[in-house]
């Protein structure tokens, strides 16, 4: 959301970024998996864990840049092969999760393009804001409130630094909380950070702009990129993008890219309301595209201009909202466990709550470059309901038989976003680690330790050789046969060693491999990703055996 239309809080990075690529990461097991059921060590790596990530995003064709022949188009990007996949898989494990596995849920997909009211009942178009500032030397553009923030993450890490001398200094006695609690310069270094964040707060709150541009200059901000501090005045910009009906000129004609799909839901309330014919409570989900303008768009797919978002509106009976909105964070979390370590989850409170809302909660997951928000649950009351029916003058209303009243329903929202989302999985999942090779030697191996459910392909089919016609021929059998059952790669070239760390690459939970005993007994081996164990099985049996454990069912059925 934009900074003053949502009066979002910001979540400063703590630990600035990249810190948590840490030397030693354990594989721990998220909450309720047996999938994940084991721990292991994983070996350094030896660059940057985020940087490794977008280039494997690239060479193994998950994501590309936009337009990269043109030098890529800043904040947009394209996903390849392998990424489509993964992304469907994981669009299919919310939809099914939601829609699928709730009786009161339907699903819609409703138009990018909407009325130009539409924006104007929601407030994005006198709202959705950002504030932004110029720097005059350097002619770039920046938030605002994210140079304060960096000033924020700045004093934070000075007094944790401090912390950490003290800490070694003292060794065993040493009591962290007492220390921060008195210690002058730690308190001094935390006691600023705190003050300036509520300032900040309070600047975007109350739409103070001045305030804003006296706090950068109060701080000191320097132009990351060439330190200079001639800034220009901090004023609004508005992050929605626009474009010009062909048939209709003017004001009157200028169409919105929906910057969320929440209102084609809200306004297409009583439509659904009336065709399934369900009772309150009941949601409306749906996978979309968004577009914002975002000032600064980086991170990776952090941060797009383009982006999907899966949203759910729940519309409940006023006064039971705070009751669905604790079931609704309950579920969204147990999800998110169920494909995610446990400890790399947190809830964080918004503390400011936007115009709309009378609660909110941010799932957030602990991304290469610190804790960041991956999902929003919100309350958001019946103000989209409402403002409609005021704009348009068509009541959206419920008759709730129970009552015998008509009442504007009150709405539990859930909002995450798919590629932050894709985000998670891959930067969760890829590891490298030293494994035994045929002869027994330390050999290091990438893999994407993806859940099979998410995996973009679940099984490779390997003919030991390729120059024995036989096996060719066999494994082109095995590949035709399984191709029905889920997605599967043929794969033949170079030795077959090299396959399997292709294959591990991508996050391919099973490899089949045909040998020469295939052709005398019609049995293969089954090559597990992680463990890498390697099990002999008739060809018959190799569709169950993958279905199986890469069935989504799965994952639905935790949810249970
Ligand atoms: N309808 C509510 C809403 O749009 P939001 O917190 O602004 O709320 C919901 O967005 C989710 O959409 C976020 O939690 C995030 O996952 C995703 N999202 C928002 N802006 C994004 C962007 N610029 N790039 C990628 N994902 C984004």
């Amino acid at each position: 959301m934009g900074a003053a239309f949502a009066t979002q809080i910001r979540h400063s990075n703590r630990w600035g970024l990249y810190q948590i690529s840490s030397f030693f990461r354990t594989f721990a097991p998220p909450f309720n998996s047996d999938y994940f059921d084991r721990t292991i060590i994983i070996l350094p790596m030896q660059e940057d864990l985020f940087k490794r990530l977008v280039s494997h995003c690239k060479e193994y064709g998950f994501i590309y840049p936009s337009s990269e022949v043109y030098d890529g188009l800043n904040g947009v990007y394209d996903y390849g092969p392998m990424g489509v996949e993964l992304k469907n898989n994981i669009k299919e494990y919310w939809w099914r999760s939601m829609v699928q596995m709730h009786e009161n849920i339907t699903g819609i997909d409703s138009a990018i393009f909407m009325h130009p009211l539409i924006w104007k009942a929601s407030g994005h178009v006198d709202a959705f804001n950002d504030p932004l500032v110029d720097n005059k030397d350097s002619k770039k553009r920046y938030r605002a409130d994210v140079l304060v923030e960096g000033e924020i993450d700045k004093m934070i890490a000075k007094a944790d630094k401090e912390v950490d001398k003290a800490a070694k200094r003292f060794g065993e006695t040493f009591d962290e909380k007492l220390y921060r609690e008195t210690n002058p310069r730690v308190l001094e270094y935390t006691q600023k950070a705190e003050a300036t964040e509520k300032r900040l707060a309070n600047a975007l709150k109350n739409n103070d702009m001045a305030d804003l541009k006296a706090l950068i200059e109060e701080l000191e901000i320097a132009d990351p990129d060439t330190g200079s501090r001639n800034w220009t005045e901090v004023r609004q910009f508005n992050l929605m993008f626009s474009t010009q009906m062909s048939n209709i000129g003017g004001d009157d004609g200028k169409l919105y890219l929906r910057p969320e799909t929440a209102q084609g839901i809200f306004v297409n309330f009583s439509n659904v309301q009336k065709t399934t014919r369900q009772k309150i409570p009941f949601g409306i989900a749906q996978i979309g595209k968004a577009f914002r303008n975002e000032i600064v768009a980086r991170q990776f797919i952090f941060r797009m201009r383009e982006f999907e978002q899966m949203e759910m509106q729940f519309f409940v009976r006023p006064g039971t909202e705070m009751e669905w909105y604790n079931t609704w964070k309950a579920r969204r979390m147990a999800w998110h466990r169920a494909v995610t370590p446990a400890e790399k989850l947190r809830f964080k409170d918004h503390d400011n709550l936007a115009h709309y809302a009378n609660a909110a909660v941010d799932v957030q997951f602990e991304f290469p470059f610190g804790f960041k928000e991956l999902e929003g649950i919100h309350s958001r009351t019946d103000f989209d309901l409402g403002s409609h029916s005021q704009l348009s003058g068509k009541k959206m209303q419920y008759f709730d038989p129970e009552l015998n009243e008509h009442y504007t329903p009150y709405v539990v929202e859930t909002s995450v976003g798919c590629d932050r989302m894709v985000l998670s999985v891959l930067s969760n999942a890829l590891v490298e680690e030293t494994v035994p090779d045929a002869q027994g030697e330390d050999s290091s191996r990438t893999v994407l330790r993806v859940h099979p459910a998410l995996a973009p392909v679940k099984c490779a089919v390997l003919p030991l050789l390729k120059n024995k016609d036989e096996l060719v021929e066999k494994a082109r059998e095995v590949y035709d046969k399984l191709k029905f059952h889920f997605i599967c790669q043929y794969d033949e070239k170079d030795a077959v060693g090299r396959r399997y760390r292709r294959q591990d690459a991508i996050g391919t939970p099973y490899c089949v491999t045909i040998d020469f005993e295939t052709l005398e007994n019609n049995t293969v081996t089954i090559r597990e990703r992680d463990s890498m164990e390697q099990v002999r099985v008739p060809i018959t049996e190799v569709a169950k055996i993958v279905g199986d454990k890469t069935d989504m069912r799965k994952l639905l059925e935790m949810l249970a």
